[in-house]
């Protein structure tokens, strides 16, 4: 299959980041390394305690135009790997899931969604939900950076039609 551009990064600025209370910091970079700069930003800011011990997974944060293309990945993505727990509407009615406790949620709530940032989702895919509370959310290592990117666009639009991007990093 031929590669799925992602297209050029636009900002740098992951909320992560600005959580630590530097928003627009790096408007000039288009790249971030996230291990020294997140690091650094977090200690200027003064709130590196806050901190979750998996930043140091994420080593570029970046903003992801989310394009018909990425959505039709993240979609053949999802059918392929979430589709059985999280169900095809993304409601959490999957034929597993009434096995889960939690049973997966509605990714169609906004409400529930908004609780999250486009990296958690990244994350939780990337390092399953154990970390979160959630045992029951497997990991998905081999999932490629694209591929996760087309997953975090794809769970996003399910809560907000039309969306325009995602904020996400490289999740390793
Ligand atoms: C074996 C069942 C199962 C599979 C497969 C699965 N999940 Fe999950 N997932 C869960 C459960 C259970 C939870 C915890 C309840 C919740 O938060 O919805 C969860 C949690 C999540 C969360 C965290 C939501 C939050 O509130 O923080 C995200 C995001 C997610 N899953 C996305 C995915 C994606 C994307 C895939 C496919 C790559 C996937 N899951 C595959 C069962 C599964």
């Amino acid at each position: 299959m031929a590669p799925v551009s992602l297209g050029a990064p636009v900002v740098t600025v992951s909320k992560r980041l600005d959580q630590c209370g530097r928003p627009g910091f790096s408007l000039a970079m288009r790249r971030i390394t996230a291990v020294s700069m997140g690091m650094f930003v977090c200690a200027v800011a003064g709130c590196i305690k806050g901190a979750p011990e998996n930043d140091l997974a994420v080593t570029e944060v970046a903003e992801v135009l989310v394009t018909p293309e990425v959505l039709h990945m993240g979609r053949t993505a999802y059918r392929k790997y979430c589709v059985q727990c999280h169900g095809y509407s993304g409601k959490g009615d999957g034929t597993s899931a009434t096995a889960f406790d939690p049973p997966p949620r509605d990714y169609t709530d906004a409400e529930v969604m908004n609780a999250i940032t486009d990296l958690t989702i990244a994350e939780t895919i990337r390092f399953g939900g154990i970390d979160r509370g959630f045992p029951n959310m497997p990991a998905f290592p081999h999932v490629n950076h694209d591929e996760l990117v087309a997953l975090v666009a794809y769970v996003r639009s399910l809560s907000r039609p039309g969306l325009a991007s995602v904020q996400i990093g490289t999740v390793e």
